[in-house]
């Protein structure tokens, strides 16, 4: 089975005072469909830096990534929008909802950018993230667990065959975290969609069986919790 997405001795370093020291020094990672991968480090390890590299939103300064055969290092960043709305869905901590547009409007966004609204997919997602009766508010309207499962909702509006999840709980309450998290996982098993899930929080991703560390730039692999 090919990889749906694949990064391979991934470098990432900044200007700065820092300068010269890599964030990501030779990062490599592989998921094919359906698979959960967890990524841990704490705040300044890279895993926003790394999101943002697989997504193709930031360029390497060494290595690959791969959205199954399309070479995204190679394409240049305007020519990538479309490829990516028809192949990631991106959450972030910060939901990133227009805050002029009900949630419905929001989750139909993404296909009416791709000029193929599908209100009937919209709703349905709504239903299934438990925010069917809040579609008509805005977001500003809404608590901020109702945001984030709009915005999973909205990540999973085009069946992508990857979730990019940048600590997409990391402003939730404990419990409104695991229930988010627990449905974002749920509706990834259902179509396969690949998850690359980057958190600080150990507790909340300690079912998933692949979790890495980043550490001084690599990705290692990280035991059963304790
Ligand atoms: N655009 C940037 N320019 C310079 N330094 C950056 C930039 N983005 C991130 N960094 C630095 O890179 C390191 C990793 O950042 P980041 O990927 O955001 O980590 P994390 O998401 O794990 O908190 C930090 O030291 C941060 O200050
Ligand atoms: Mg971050």
């Amino acid at each position: 089975m090919p990889a749906v997405l694949e990064c391979r001795d991934l470098v990432r370093r900044y200007p700065g005072p820092n300068g010269g020291v890599p964030v990501l020094a030779g990062v490599d990672l592989a998921l094919e469909a359906g698979e959960v991968v967890a990524v841990l480090g704490p705040s300044g390890s890279g895993k926003s830096t790394l999101i943002h590299l697989l997504a193709g939103l930031d360029t390497p300064d060494d290595g690959e990534v791969w959205w199954g055969d399309l070479a995204v290092h190679r394409e240049r960043p305007q020519d990538l929008a479309r490829r990516r709305a028809r192949t990631l869905g991106l959450v972030f901590q910060n939901h990133y909802l227009l805050k002029e547009l009900s949630l419905l409007e929001n989750v139909m966004l993404p296909g009416r950018i791709l000029g193929a609204p599908d209100e009937r997919r919209a709703r349905e997602l709504l239903e299934r993230v438990g925010v069917a009766p809040r579609m008509h508010a805005v977001p500003g309207r809404v608590s901020g667990g109702e945001r984030q499962r709009a915005a999973v909702a909205r990540a999973l509006a085009l069946e992508p065959s990857v979730l990019l999840a940048d600590e997409p709980t990391g402003s939730l309450d404990r419990s409104s975290a695991r229930a988010v998290f627990e449905l974002l996982l749920e509706l990834a098993r259902e179509r396969r969609t690949a998850v690359v899930m980057v958190t600080h929080d150990e507790a909340l991703v300690r079912s998933v069986e692949r979790r890495y560390r980043l550490d001084a730039g690599r990705l290692e692999p990280t035991g059963a919790a304790p």
